[in-house]
């Protein structure tokens, strides 16, 4: 059984096994959990999760600022696999506060932080306070600030005094050409700005293709420093730890 006791053992067993046994054991051993869908490659988690589980819950951030192409696509997945994405929305009056004080493109002139905090952290911290964990597509070579992403680990941005939270990242050890071949080979539909030069893919104003031989995360808030390149979702250098004496 997974409980915030055993999460850092866990996560060690969890080292050599493939995604789709990480899966197949959090999902039977953690009933209220979802995986957290951003439209992107990590379509392949979900496909993945459904092909285990055809209840399997699943959520989605829309921050409003996604693109078009983003949103067809999230609604192309609902369809085809007859998933009930949850989506997710942010709090409209904090919304209306920082879009009338500082506009539409404040997080150019100062930083990300704001709106991601209003877009992404506000919703998704409603949503996981009713949940016991949830499931990312979040891998080691996505970013520098990952290099040390678990597979299970307690989440400790996210969990409370009254709760501990559970966050699993079943692909952390895998690469992109490991997901890619994944959704190849099972001919998993994707979102077609992969196809247009985006790697990585978040809001709209926020993200942008690459060129050849650029690390995926350049196409993410590029007008800051690398190490700067998290939006809260996933707070850096978090690794399994024992909560157990808390
Ligand atoms: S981000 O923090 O920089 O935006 P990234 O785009 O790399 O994250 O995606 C990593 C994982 O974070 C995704 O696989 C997904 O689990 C989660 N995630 C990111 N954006 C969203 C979103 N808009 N809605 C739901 N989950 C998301
Ligand atoms: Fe706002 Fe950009 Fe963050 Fe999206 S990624 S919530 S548009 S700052």
């Amino acid at each position: 059984m997974i409980n915030a006791q055993n999460v850092s053992e866990l996560n060690e067993f969890f080292q050599d096994k493939e995604p789709k046994d990480i899966l197949r054991q959090v999902l039977a051993d953690v009933p209220n959990i979802a995986i957290s869908f951003s439209g992107a490659e990590d379509v392949a988690l979900v496909v993945m999760a459904w092909k285990l589980n055809k209840e399997v819950k699943v959520f989605s951030l829309d921050t409003g600022r996604l693109h078009p192409e983003t949103l067809r696509f999230l609604e192309q997945v609902r369809k085809q696999y007859r998933i009930d994405i949850e989506f997710l929305t942010p709090d409209a009056q904090g919304l209306q506060a920082l879009t009338s004080a500082k506009g539409l493109f404040s997080f150019y002139e100062d930083g990300h932080e704001e709106c991601c905090g209003i877009r992404k952290i506000e919703p998704l911290r409603r949503k996981l306070a009713g949940l016991d964990g949830w499931i990312t597509g979040q891998r080691k070579d996505q970013s520098p600030t990952r290099a040390n992403v678990a597979v299970a680990q307690i989440d400790t941005a996210f969990s409370t005094p009254q709760k501990t939270l559970l966050k699993f990242n079943p692909f952390a050890n895998w690469t992109s050409k490991q997901v890619w071949d994944y959704i190849r080979m099972f001919d998993v539909p994707y979102n077609p700005l992969h196809d247009k030069g985006y790697i990585s893919i978040g809001c709209e104003p926020c993200t942008r293709p690459i060129g050849p031989n650029q690390h995926e995360r350049e196409g993410r808030w590029w007008w800051e420093e690398a190490t700067a390149k998290e939006c809260g979702l996933h707070k850096p250098g978090v690794i399994a730890t024992d909560f157990s004496s808390r």
